[in-house]
């Protein structure tokens, strides 16, 4: 086995990411024109159409890949009980400290434990509060009014921070309406809130995000089983993707770090800029959440083997929990790369190219033409519209034809055809590819069947 690497390998900088993403339109700060909101971003045109190609993605892989396993888009609003059931209520919650001198909030697990011991502030060294729990849930009320102080609320509502309780409820439905059998599972995609104290590196960890959960629902006694063959599948499934697997690892959680409702749980880790970060977590829930739910609701959630006797018993749940919007980070990070491609000693020696896989790049192929005079604009016109019924596509017809392509370089463009004279007498384009910026010429007719077999055929440079 290689050794593991100890430092992120690469030219990527989480500014150079930022202002990237801010520059090309994959993420803006939400709300900028008011200073903006912390903890929440905007996808914008690119960032939204990588968003929805990296959920698309692992929907497939999930739903279409697998006989047994349905979709699900439950509401964020849920029944509050939920989450007293959850087990949210009373342990999804942070230690905190306070400095009573320069007011600054920290995680009290996330500083220095001498400094907690004395009660120093790290930043100015004055005086520490005692540690409290935090909540993460959001609150908010449903219907016109709020409680009186000193009242009880029952327009307490909260905002779901995992999509997976969502799922939990629903599963007597989904067996009964779609005749599922144990095992299987049911997969959700969809935004998650969390008041998060800590909110730096971008995208990395927000107040609202968005995960890809899959629950799986099995007999007790295979749980342990299932946990692993999901541990395997999960990692074939970043390679597929393509991303580089030195940047990926193994952590398994200790007694300490375990969640409230986990047997085991492990996570994927990812060589981010700012180091190894959680990216997914695969957990063996045990039959802990069904059993709480049946305790609170008062609904059997039993499940009636009919093929054998009948026999009753609460699954166990094994789960694959994936952050979309950190994939994307992932993904961003990942692809970045700045490559010298000229010696004439000025700025244009340089390149700034996202190697995206072609199953995520927001667009998949660039059309150029040449000029925009002599037919050429109206030809390359003619072969978008030919292209776009199967191809996410881009047009751009304007400044130099070195500048274009590195402009669909930097927007993670995986090829681009460009148009000339030569086209419109015999009918050929010149298919150029990002990672080699290698060119070939191919009849127009062919453009389609090559651009197929090039993206099912990729395979990354580096
Ligand atoms: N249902 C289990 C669950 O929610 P988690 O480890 O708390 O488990 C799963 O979250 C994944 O969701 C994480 O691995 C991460 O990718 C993503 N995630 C969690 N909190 C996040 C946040 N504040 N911002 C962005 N992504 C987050």
């Amino acid at each position: 086995m290689s050794e593991e690497l100890t430092e992120y390998q690469g030219p990527a900088t989480m500014e150079k990411i930022t202002s990237l993403a801010k520059r090309r339109g994959f993420v803006f700060q939400s709300s900028e024109i008011y200073g903006g909101q912390s903890g929440a971003w905007d996808y914008g045109p690119l960032g939204i159409e990588l968003k929805n190609r990296i959920a698309g993605n692992w929907w497939k892989t999930m739903t279409q890949l697998h006989d047994n396993i349905v979709g699900l888009d439950a509401a964020i609003l849920m029944h509050p009980r939920t989450w007293e059931a959850s087990g949210h209520v009373e342990n999804f919650t942070d230690p905190l400290v306070d400095c009573k001198k320069c007011k600054t909030r920290f995680r009290a697990d996330q500083i220095d434990p001498a400094n907690l011991a004395e009660k120093k502030c790290p930043d100015c060294g004055g005086e520490l509060t005692d540690t409290r729990k935090f909540n993460l849930m959001f609150k908010t009320h449903i219907g016109p009014v709020e409680a009186e102080a000193g009242a009880v609320d029952t327009n307490l509502i909260y905002l779901r921070p995992e999509t997976a309780q969502g799922i939990y409820v629903n599963y007597k439905n989904i067996i009964q309406s779609n005749r599922m059998k144990i095992p299987f599972g049911i997969a959700q995609i969809g935004k998650a809130f969390r008041n998060e104290i800590v909110t730096k590196n971008f995208i990395f960890r927000t107040c609202e995000f968005e995960q890809m959960e899959m629950q799986y629902f099995v007999k007790p006694g295979t749980d342990v089983d299932t946990f692993n063959e999901w541990k395997v599948q999960r990692w074939a499934y970043y390679e597929k993707l393509g991303v580089k697997m030195d940047h990926l690892r193994w952590h398994q959680h200790g007694p300490d770090e375990l969640a409230h409702y986990a047997k085991d749980a492990y996570d994927i880790e990812y060589l981010f800029p700012m180091g190894w970060k959680e990216l997914e977590g695969i957990h063996n829930r045990s039959n802990y959440d069904l059993s709480r739910h049946t305790e609170f609701s008062g609904k059997d959630l039993q499940y009636i083997d009919q093929e054998n006797n009948n026999e009753r018993y609460i699954p166990f749940i094994i789960e694959t929990s994936a952050g979309l919007t950190r994939t994307l980070l992932m993904i961003l990070c990942d692809a970045y790369d700045e490559e010298k491609v000229a010696d004439k000693g000025n700025d244009d020696d340089y390149r700034t190219v996202l190697r995206f896989h072609p199953t995520v790049a927001p667009i998949t192929v660039a059309i150029l033409p040449l000029m925009k005079k002599d037919g050429l604009a109206e030809l390359a016109q003619d072969i978008r519209t030919e292209l776009r019924e199967d191809f996410s596509t881009d047009y751009d017809q304007a400044g130099a034809i070195g500048r274009r392509y590195r402009r669909q370089d930097e927007a993670g463009t995986p090829f681009c055809v460009t148009i000339d004279y030569e086209s419109k007498d015999n009918g050929t384009v010149t298919l150029r590819f990002r990672d080699s910026m290698e060119q070939v010429r191919l009849p127009r007719a062919e453009l389609g069947e090559r651009l197929w077999k090039e993206i099912r055929e990729y395979k990354r440079l580096k």
